[in-house]
Formats: structure tokens, sequence, C-alpha cells
């Protein structure tokens, strides 16, 4: 809705207003500057947006695994959901830490995913290793583009984080991708 300012020269809408006296109110003291928090919040957002949704994912295939090598499968999948999920809580918090804000529900996951959901009432165990090794390799290289909007703004703190999330991230591709090799339909 746009309002009229005072002196009805300029114009404005109340969202806007309302948004930035939210972000006064949630901001955190930072030296960063208002650009590169503002950038690598939404970055940092956006990733933690893929995070879930590679963990749902991941733990969808945990619960949905079957044929002959279930349980090897399935608790590979349990180990690769937990490590996923261990990353939400401080990708969220270095967004906030830096004076940003972050995700809110399960709907402002879907609109910023760029990992895709699988909803399918049927995925072969072959299709859901290699589902899942691209969807890791995909997040790895987001990781990275991260990581280089952190240099940039000297944010070494989320720098580092990221570090060690990509080295796990290629830990679960490297794992999914042995498994795939040969092209069996059960992923043996
Ligand atoms: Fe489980």
């Amino acid at each position: 809705m746009r309002v009229l300012t005072p002196d009805g020269a300029a114009m404005t809408t109340l969202r806007t207003i309302k948004d930035a006296h939210t972000t006064e109110k949630l901001a955190t003291r930072t030296d960063l500057s208002a650009e590169a928090t503002r950038d690598i919040a939404a970055s940092l957002t956006s990733l933690l947006a893929d995070v879930f949704a590679l963990y749902l994912k991941t733990k969808n295939f945990h619960w949905h695994m079957s044929d002959r090598h279930f349980r090897d499968y399935h608790l590979l999948l349990d180990e690769q959901g937990d490590q996923i999920f261990a990353m939400t809580d401080p990708i969220a918090e270095r967004a906030r830490k830096i004076g940003g804000t972050t995700l809110r529900s399960i709907s402002d996951i879907s609109r910023r995913q760029r990992i895709l959901d699988n909803d399918a009432d049927y995925v072969t165990p072959r299709d859901m290793l290699a589902e899942l090794r691209d969807d890791n390799q995909q997040l790895g290289f987001r990781m990275r583009q991260v990581h280089a909007l952190c240099d940039e703004h000297r944010d070494i703190a989320s720098a580092s984080l990221l570090e060690n999330w990509i080295d796990e991230t290629e830990r679960r591709t490297w794992f999914l991708f042995e498994m795939t090799r040969g092209g069996s339909d059960d992923g043996g």
C-alpha cells in the first residue's frame, strides 16, 4: 500500500516502514557493513533452506528405503541426515550474529529452496542414492559461493564454518558417488 509523506512530495510504502522498523529491532552489533550483513545473511538463509530441504529428503529416503541393501543404506542415510541437521542451527545463528534475520517457517523454506523435493510414491534405492549424490554436490557448490561472498566481506567466522561443512558435504557426495558406480538397479 502506498502512502504520501507529510510534504506530499515523496511516496513510500507501509510495508517498507514495517520492514525497516522490524529490522532495526532485530539488528545485532557488528563491524561488518550494512551491505555485507544484508548479502551474507540472505545467502546464508538461502543455504539454510537448501540444507533443510536436503535433510528432509535424506530422511524421506532413509524412511522409504527398500530391498536387499536396506540395512546399509538405511543406516548411511541416518548418519548423513544427522550431519546435515547439525548445520542448521549454526547457519541460522551466523545470520543473526552479523545482524541479519533468517528462516521463519516451512513455507519460508519452500519459497527459497533450490534443492528440489521428491514426493514420489516409490523411488528405487539407486535413484535415491544418485539423487542425494547430485543434491549434495549442488549444496557444496552453493557453499563455495557463500564462502566467496564471506571472503569478500572478511566474514572469517562464517567462512571458517563453511570450510568444515564443505568437507562434510564432499564426504557425503563421495560415499554416494562410490555407491552408485556401476549402474545396477539396486544401488550395488
Ligand atoms: Fe531412523
